[in-house]
């Protein structure tokens, strides 16, 4: 299976950064052989579905709302992501569990919303610096698996350490081979286990190679063209450098 390599703008991405980005993915993705995601702000979403129209290159949203449609100002639902060009989206990001609040129950239902109008989810979960430090993090990301995932879930995960998004530390190599045997024993081996945090054209190739990784999702790094490319590259063997 190729690798996947889903890159998360988060808020971050006018309309003319956007494109510019677009443009040098476009060009720079020709030849990769890992599979290539973007997930924009929804501002920017239809745009950049169109912008990578014909190209490898897949397009997510960040967030869907449980329901289809109906009085809940701001949010978006997942009828309205796939409407705009989204094939995927992210759900039960760390910024949404802990900077809103989020629950694992509220991420399932937006899994099941999301597969009801033919989006692939990919649900992050991962545990904070205190969680680990306390010998619990297995515990805390089994429990998350457990109560994200709905019932014959199809999709991907994303194990993201909370410590590790944005702060430039990455999870030792045992320790995302350890945590993500652990989760493909709950998963199965149909669910691709993406690794997140702080993952870098220079730690790319060492990260992708631990067992049971199965691509990227990539924060800061997906904002600049030659950095995502690449990761891509690393996920790529035998295309050109
Ligand atoms: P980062 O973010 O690569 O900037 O650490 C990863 C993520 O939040 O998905």
């Amino acid at each position: 299976m190729p690798q996947l390599i889903a890159g998360n703008w988060k808020m971050n991405g006018l309309r003319a950064e956007a494109l510019a980005l677009c443009e040098a993915l476009r060009a720079g993705a020709k030849g990769l052989t890992c599979h290539l995601l973007v997930c924009p702000p929804a501002t920017v979403l239809a745009e950049v579905a169109r912008a990578l129209g014909n190209t490898p290159v897949g397009v997510g949203g960040q967030d869907c709302a449980p329901e289809p449609s109906g009085a809940y100002t701001g949010d978006i639902s997942a009828p309205m992501l796939r409407d705009a060009g989204a094939n995927f989206v992210i759900l039960g990001h760390s910024e949404r569990r802990h900077g809103h609040g989020e629950t694992s129950t509220q991420v399932r239902a937006k899994a099941e919303a999301a597969r009801r109008a033919g989006l692939t989810p990919i649900v992050c979960v991962g545990e904070t610096e205190a969680e680990r430090d306390a010998g619990g993090a297995q515990a805390v990301v089994g429990r998350q698996v457990g109560e994200s995932l709905p019932p014959g879930f199809t999709g991907v995960l994303a194990y993201e350490p909370v410590w590790a998004i944005g702060t430039g530390k990455t999870a030792g190599e045992a320790d995302v081979a350890a945590m993500h045997a652990y989760i493909r024993e709950q998963a199965g081996e149909a669910v691709p286990i993406l690794y997140g945090g702080s993952v870098k054209p220079g730690n790319a190739k060492s990260l992708l190679a631990v067992p049971n990784v199965d691509g990227a999702l990539i924060g800061g790094a997906s904002l600049n063209a030659a950095d995502f490319l690449a990761i891509a590259r690393a996920a790529s063997p035998g295309s050109p450098r």
